[in-house]
């Protein structure tokens, strides 16, 4: 039986399928369509999935959304009883949720056929459910508890509940215009990152910053009995005018959400572009303080109503990585379990593990270990890509080597890094999710403190306050965090080690910790070699690891890898077995 989930008309457009609850395949239309955080319909992640399940899309016999307009319809009407939104709120609500509901029509039309070919049976899973299945279905726990958190999605800010076997019991909601992550939103707008997706900026400033503005933040967001958050609303506007976003050119925007109340609680808001102040940096710390009182509140109330040391989280705000590394230390749980996707584009595996799982009651068979579930490309397609270049490559010095001996390739590559190369580094399939973890990376010696400028000079780009990321052999992740738990999807912040911090120098954030990947060698043998020969040569078993692109989302294929080769200073480009040098 095969299983289509779908996250459409929303950031993060997806698509992933599954044969008798195995995923086989997952990707994000971002990487396809060329535009961060695509939000229109996922057309190609679709054919992408169908392609490596060898089916057609008459041959799908379910397809789950991630949405479902139906849900909480009570509570909808009865805050627009209450609040009395505007006309163009409401009108904006109904038009999305009626596309939600076309879904079938839709894919008729992308696919030219009649809809009456579709045998599929489409599933509506509630935004939240969905959040929770993609953590809980497919984590290594029998029994969890299991928290959503984020913006909103079909009226609801966070969720929460239990996960036994192959079912989902939902305990408790947190309703709309209540949400954590409207309140990181709007403070991430207040200090002049208005992009879709800047809060990760913010917590990289937040490093910088003392939480000396608690008092304020605590007045725009409060802790309520069980475990509950509300947010002072006179700080928002969202319930007036909606927290809608849209997608024009396929780039989700959001309106600003915050009140001019804000402004004068807070001072006036920083004007993008605008240099950034230490009051930015401690308005930064201090928001981030309150999300993670607000979280630990909540997660704390969880484990006192459940008392299971497991604990799944999902949602957009599941991708702070600050907190997350703190729930051992601020929680009683002992296990935590965040999966690679763990925003809306994860919500299309929910909804599909949903409908398996819980729907159909099938029990639970897969644990999703690893994040590479994208497109891959064989020797003849690199080498294909790479003779299509060849002008350009021998016009900018460049040598290519083929090394078909996997250890050989490991070797001479980790001796690239060692000797202070930026390195481009493309195998298998690409990542799910928004992190390059191995294959889809740019890599360089995380011992050079310059390292840093250097990318972002040649490459990158980046704010200057921005992090890079580690990427450790899961061995030896005791011997440089003080946190020893695996994360093979990066999505925790650990303390590194005192004594190492000058060793890593180009890894290790201002306030000492580091966004690490562990790497472990049953789940990518071929990045845990390239680390392994990168300690042999330094005795430095870490490499910094950035995701291969330049201002653009991940690369997806060979092609555009090599553009961004070419376009920048990289030094080094690893397409599979072929080694590109810059002489
Ligand atoms: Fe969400």
């Amino acid at each position: 039986m095969i299983v289509l989930g779908i996250n459409a008309y929303h950031a993060d457009s997806s698509a992933c399928i599954l044969r008798n609850g195995e995923l086989l395949a997952a990707v994000e239309e971002e990487r396809f369509e060329r535009i961060k955080h695509w939000a229109g319909f996922p057309t190609q992640s679709i054919k992408y999935c169908l392609g490596k399940a060898g089916v057609s899309i008459e041959e799908i016999d379910h397809i789950a959304m991630n949405r479902n307009p139906k849900a909480n319809l009570l509570r909808k009407t009865w805050f627009v009883l209450r609040q009395r939104p505007s006309l163009a709120l409401i009108k904006d609500r109904a038009q999305n949720a009626s596309t939600v509901i076309d879904i079938k029509k839709t894919i008729a039309k992308e696919f030219g056929l009649p809809a009456e070919k579709l045998k599929a049976k489409i599933s509506y899973v509630e935004h939240h459910i969905a959040h929770l299945a993609s953590a809980f279905l497919v984590s290594p726990f029998e029994q969890a508890a299991v928290v959503s958190v984020d913006g909103f999605g079909d009226f609801v800010g966070a969720m929460w509940g239990i996960g036994s076997g192959n079912h989902l019991k939902v305990e408790e909601k947190i309703y709309f215009p209540h949400s954590l992550g409207l309140f990181y939103l709007a403070i991430t707008q207040w200090l002049g990152f208005t992009q879709y997706g800047d809060e990760y900026k913010v917590m990289g400033l937040a490093a910088y910053g003392e939480p000396s503005e608690q008092s304020k933040m605590r007045e725009i967001v409060k802790l309520n009995s069980s475990g509950q958050f509300g947010l002072n609303l006179r700080y928002f506007l969202h319930q007036v005018k909606g927290a809608s976003m849209t997608f024009e050119a396929g780039e989700p925007q959001m309106g600003i959400v915050f009140s001019p109340e804000m402004e004068r609680l807070l001072g006036p808001r920083r004007t993008p572009g605008e240099p950034i102040t230490h009051r930015h940096e401690h308005i930064a710390a201090s928001l981030q303080q309150r999300y993670e009182e607000a979280l630990f509140h909540l997660l704390n109330y969880v484990y006192e109503q459940v008392k299971i040391p497991n604990l799944c989280l999902a949602g957009g705000c599941a991708m702070n990585s600050l907190a997350n590394g703190k729930i051992f230390h601020r929680t009683p749980f002992k296990e935590v379990y965040i999966q690679a996707a763990a925003g809306d584009a994860g919500g299309a595996m929910g909804a599909a593990f949903h409908v398996w799982n819980q729907t159909l009651q099938h029990p639970r068979s897969f644990v999703l270990k690893s994040a590479y579930w994208g497109p891959q490309f064989s020797e003849a397609e690199l080498s294909e890509a790479i003779d299509s270049r060849n002008n350009e490559l021998v016009k900018s010095n460049c040598k290519i080597e083929k090394i078909d001996d996997k250890i050989a390739l490991c070797r001479h590559t980790a001796q690239e890094i060692a000797a202070g190369k930026v390195v481009g580094w493309f195998q298998g399939r690409m990542e799910w999710g928004p992190r390059a973890l191995g294959n889809r990376s740019i890599l360089a010696d995380p011992r050079k403190k310059e390292m840093k400028d250097i990318l972002n000079e040649r490459i990158k780009r980046r704010e200057s306050f921005r992090p890079f990321a580690p990427s450790i052999l899961l061995e030896s992740v005791d011997e440089y965090f003080e946190q020893d738990y695996p994360d093979p999807f990066m999505i925790k912040v650990y303390m590194i080690r005192a004594e190492k911090r000058d060793l890593i120098p180009a890894v290790t954030h201002v306030d000492g910790t580091g966004r690490l990947q562990t790497v472990a060698e049953k789940d990518n043998p071929l990045y845990w070699r390239l680390i392994k020969e990168f300690e042999k040569i330094t005795q430095v078993p870490v490499l910094l690891n950035t995701s291969f692109n330049e201002n653009e989302p991940i690369v997806c294929h060979p092609q555009e890898a090599l553009d961004c080769f070419l376009r920048t200073r990289m030094d080094v480009l690893v397409l599979g077995p072929y080694m590109i040098k810059r002489s």
